[in-house]
């Protein structure tokens, strides 16, 4: 595979092999949580979804009905109470901890409402993180992280810490950072859900052109309709059950 500056600076698509490959997969998802007194909240139950290489979609729907917490699963940041999410063919929930932070890393992008950078690093250090923990060199991250940056606009911003950042631009560096080790997934939770609507806009134009560029696939949590409707598939959660709308 041509390595990431490379396909950055010609516009080259992933290859996405023969057909779509499927990104991810969830079998029989049940989330329980237990109350006091013995009581249990069931929010989850039996989830089945599978998402293609290149396939967006939304999960809109009330608030509490459980579209944070399905998020939280398919990208294996929670455990399911049953089910399994299947990750490059591997069962996230069947590994060791340790082998989960690698997929997560390798295989997801994570861009959450509040953008969660770390206050204390330049907004290409921010980006960069992830690819370090990978292991990428220093300068190599760096580079990688700087092109990502440009590409959502934020040339001139580099050294910013996020405190001297606009909302937008924290949130387009939130993006560049979830794109960094090239995901196949990005699993997004109200991506613009702080944003006016200038702003949200660019931030959805910018999850558009990683999808189309990439191939990249999407799963947003929103409660924009605008959003939710540039998506290929609209589910909503209902008493537990996902339907598509
Ligand atoms: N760790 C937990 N323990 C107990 N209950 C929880 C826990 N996490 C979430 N819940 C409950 O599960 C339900 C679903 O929560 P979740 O955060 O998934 O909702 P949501 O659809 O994302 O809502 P919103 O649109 O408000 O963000 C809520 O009623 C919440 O109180
Ligand atoms: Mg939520």
């Amino acid at each position: 595979m041509m390595p990431l500056i490379d396909r950055f600076s010609d516009s080259q698509m992933f290859p996405n092999g023969t057909g779509a490959p499927i990104a991810l997969e969830a079998v029989d998802l049940c989330m329980t949580f237990n109350e006091g007194g013995g009581s249990q909240l069931e929010i989850l139950k039996n989830i089945n979804l599978t998402i293609k290489a290149g396939e967006k979609i939304a999960i809109v729907g009330a608030s509490g009905s459980g579209k944070s917490t399905l998020l939280h699963l398919l990208g294996g940041l929670d455990k399911p109470t049953s089910g399994q999410v299947f990750v490059d063919e591997k069962d996230l929930f069947r590994m060791s901890e340790k082998e989960r932070c690698r997929v997560r890393n390798n295989y997801m992008g994570f861009v959450y409402q509040f953008h969660h950078l770390l206050a204390e690093f330049s907004a290409e250090e921010n980006v960069a993180m992830p690819a370090l923990v990978r292991g990428t060199s220093p300068s190599q991250a760096l580079t990688k992280a700087e092109i990502l940056l440009e590409k959502v606009g934020m040339t001139g911003r580099l050294k910013h810490k996020p405190a001297e950042l606009s909302g937008g631009e924290r949130q387009r560096a939130a993006i560049a950072r979830a794109v960094i080790n090239e995901p196949r997934c990005i699993c997004a939770d109200e991506p613009t859900g702080n944003l006016d609507k200038t702003t949200a806009n660019q931030v959805i134009q910018v999850l558009l052109r990683l999808n189309k560029e990439f191939d990249t696939s999407l799963i947003v949590v929103t409660h924009d309709m605008e959003l939710a409707k540039k998506m290929d598939t609209i589910y909503t959660i209902e008493s537990g059950h996902l339907k598509a709308l």
